[in-house]
């Protein structure tokens, strides 16, 4: 039991993802950190929570500080925060980030026979994530610009080069987004339309594929429900419910590069 949350950890020990260390931020503007280095800067996790549970409601964001602190400390090892930096010192949280790794080949359609349900990577009763440290697929569980008014300037990108380039160990060679999208989204006549169209389409009616899309990634599957909430969980909703998901595909490539992702220069690891 930790003495100042009252919240009991999870037993399990957690596996190494990457080795944690600390590179100081010579000209970085960001540093991306574990979610833990909120721990004990009250008012930077309170406003995370609250963002999170603003976007996400009650069935995929922590409903309070309580459950924040227990995603925190079971979950911690792979959910990330970019913050802004300043005169040597980390400052509000911008992005946030989570992931998980899995052995499923990048392909969505194993994703979905091993586990049917977002829910089921994602436990938020203990908030818990399943993890396969040694598989080959990072799972992007959620990418979250807590702001409104923050979007479109370029934050969400740097995040995500900054998890791909530095939390994912060299083995993980695919990443597969559980982009959510409403129940207009025809996957069968989407993927069938010339590049152009796409584009213009993307562009138009779905941003956050767009967002994906225009970095380089494919759209892989699609399963209507996948984000569909448990039961168990309160009815609160955020901004965004839609319970259909499309799986967005990006690969490494031999020289270890992510195919259409260039390496950050602004944002140092801290993790
Ligand atoms: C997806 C998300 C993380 C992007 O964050 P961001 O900080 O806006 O990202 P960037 O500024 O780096 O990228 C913006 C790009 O995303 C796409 N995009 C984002 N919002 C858009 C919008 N309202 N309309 C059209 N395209 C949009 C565009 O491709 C845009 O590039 P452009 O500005 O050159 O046209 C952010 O929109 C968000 O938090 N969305 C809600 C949460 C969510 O649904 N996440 C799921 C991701 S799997």
């Amino acid at each position: 039991m930790s003495a100042d949350t009252g919240i009991s950890a999870s037993t399990k020990p957690k596996p190494t993802i990457m080795p944690s260390g600390i590179v100081t931020p010579e000209k970085g503007l960001y540093v991306l950190q574990r979610l833990n280095s909120l721990l004990g800067h009250e008012e930077h996790l309170t406003s995370t929570q609250d963002g999170l549970l603003r976007k996400w409601g009650g069935a995929f964001a922590p409903l309070d500080m309580r459950e924040a602190r227990l995603m925190v400390e079971n979950a911690g090892e792979m959910y990330f925060v970019l913050r802004s930096y300043k005169n040597n010192t980390p400052g509000t949280p911008l992005v946030v980030a989570e992931a998980t790794i899995l052995d499923v080949n990048g392909d969505p359609q194993k994703l979905v026979q091993t586990h049917p349900k977002y829910n089921h990577i994602v436990r938020p009763s203990t908030w818990q994530l399943s993890i396969d440290p040694e598989g080959d697929t990072a799972i992007f569980l959620q990418l979250t610009t807590l702001e409104e008014e923050s979007r479109r300037r370029g934050i969400g990108s740097v995040s995500r080069s900054a998890v791909f380039y530095y939390t994912l160990p060299p083995h993980v060679r695919f990443v597969l987004t559980t982009t959510p999208v409403s129940d207009k989204f025809n996957f069968e006549g989407i993927t069938r339309l010339p590049t152009r169209k796409l584009d213009e389409m993307l562009g138009r009616n779905y941003p956050t594929v767009n967002f994906h899309y225009r970095a380089g990634a494919e759209i892989a599957g699609y399963e209507a429900k996948y984000k569909e909430p448990a039961p168990t969980r309160p009815k609160m909703q955020g901004r965004q419910n839609y319970e259909d998901v499309v799986f967005m595909l990006y690969r490494r490539l031999a020289n270890g590069d992510w195919l259409g992702i260039a390496r950050p220069t602004n944002v140092a690891r801290w993790l």
